[in-house]
């Protein structure tokens, strides 16, 4: 009895010991694979891009900037298979289903993608799937080897196929995943994956002066009636009324962003927010398209370069059909046009339901006609009052005419 319950004790400690011994080896080898404390990086360190922006603000131009880079996975609009599968939805009851699948191919599971799709889908079935780089090289498609400019024609004719293996595999081998979206008109419903930490989400906000929206947007206005009706949750308004409400829930959304960013954003914003205003890029493409790519951790390749140089530097004034054509043209010129073509009566108007997000966003009101047509006077407030908040609040906006320089 003694005997035994001796050879029990000195079994007990040698069994504490060696299990004690144990843990510590074992949690040495574990803790040099992942650091105690530290948040893991998303696996393999890719990066997950939103491009958030609204309908004509020059997202399409800018992704295009994206999606042509040799490391970037690029995808637009998501949310529109969501918001054209669904019957009369409104825009807050679908934004958690576009969330949820914005999750799915920033992992590259085009499976929720499929939910959306006919059956028998091809790649071509996806919304504007040609404007994808990547859906027109290896290994999606043979035509553009990696690290060359798509062409978007021969991309049309050459490299569709049948269901999404060859996109989903594609994804997989790229550092970033940008996905564009002028479906969104706040952050809330995004902030599940900034806190997942197998993301690395980064928010790249574009803005549009809401005249130039206007304009480029009654250009087209058939094209926008099924978004109108989500977006103002399919209330009836009358004719007249409706761009009007359209526009002041587009400029509503930016505030929302933007403040919610930039006012108080809550830890895991930090630093993950970047507004770029269409303007700024159209006046100086490469320096802004440079920042953006430095802040999502892209470099500025130079047959990329010479890309963004072409296609900001060409002719034309805004005269185009369609503001997704992202053909060769004066892009500061384009970004003005709506000065001479947009009658002064809705001008104001739309001045005065975006009266708060043009002065967030520093976009100068007219007060009359002339001014509205002197092409010398610059809208444009200079952006950096309007990014640091060390400013007082009261500064009063700098004066409508600068000088003659
Ligand atoms: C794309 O390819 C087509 C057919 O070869 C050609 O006509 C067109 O000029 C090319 N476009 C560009 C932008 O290179
Ligand atoms: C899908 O692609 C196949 C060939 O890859 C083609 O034969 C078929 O017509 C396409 N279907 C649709 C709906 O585009």
């Amino acid at each position: 009895m003694m005997l035994r319950c001796r050879v029990n004790l000195s079994t007990m400690v040698l069994l504490v010991v060696l299990q004690g011994a144990t843990v510590v080896l074992f949690c040495g080898w574990y803790l040099r694979l992942a650091p105690c404390g530290a948040a893991a990086p998303s696996p393999g360190g890719k990066v997950h891009v939103v491009l958030l922006s609204s309908w004509r603000s020059g997202s399409s131009f800018l992704g295009q900037a994206f999606s042509q880079h040799p490391s970037v996975f690029y995808l637009m609009e998501p949310a529109w298979h969501v918001w054209t599968r669904l019957q009369k939805p409104g825009a807050r009851s679908l934004r958690m289903a576009v969330r949820d699948l914005l999750r799915s191919v920033f992992q590259c599971d085009l499976s929720a993608m499929e939910a959306y799709l006919p059956d028998n889908h091809n790649v071509s079935t996806l919304f504007m799937w040609s404007h994808s780089r990547a859906l027109c090289s290896p290994p999606a498609c043979p035509l553009t080897p990696r690290g060359r400019l798509s062409n978007q024609t021969l991309c049309l004719q050459r490299c569709d196929a049948r269901g999404l293996r060859g996109v989903q595999e594609a994804c997989a081998t790229y550092s970033h995943v940008v996905l564009k979206e002028v479906r969104f008109f706040e952050l809330e419903s995004l902030y599940p994956l900034l806190r997942d930490p197998a993301l690395d989400v980064r928010i790249v906000h574009l803005v549009r002066d809401p005249r130039a929206v206007m304009r480029s947007r009654e250009a087209s206005a058939k094209a926008f009636l099924r978004d109108n009706a989500i977006l103002l949750e399919q209330r009836s308004v009358p004719a007249g009324e409706l761009q009007y409400q359209v526009m002041q829930e587009i400029c509503r959304s930016h505030v929302r962003i933007n403040e919610r960013a930039v006012a108080k954003p809550p830890p895991f914003l930090k630093g993950r927010y970047k507004m770029i205003r269409y303007e700024d890029l159209a006046r100086n493409p490469l320096e802004e398209i440079r920042a953006v790519f430095r802040f999502v951790g892209l470099d500025l390749t130079e047959p990329l370069g010479r890309w963004v140089y072409g296609v900001t530097h060409g002719k034309g004034k805004g005269s185009r059909k369609e503001a997704f054509d992202i053909t060769s043209r004066n892009a500061a010129d384009v970004s003005q046009a709506w000065r001479t073509s947009l009658p002064h009566e809705k001008v104001r108007r739309v001045q005065r339901v975006c009266q708060g997000a043009m002065a967030l966003l520093g976009y100068r009101a007219v007060s009359s006609e002339q001014e509205q047509k002197r092409l010398d006077v610059d809208l444009l407030a200079p952006r950096e009052p309007y990014q640091f908040s060390w400013l007082p609040a009261n500064t009063p906006p700098p004066p409508p005419h600068p000088g003659q320089d």
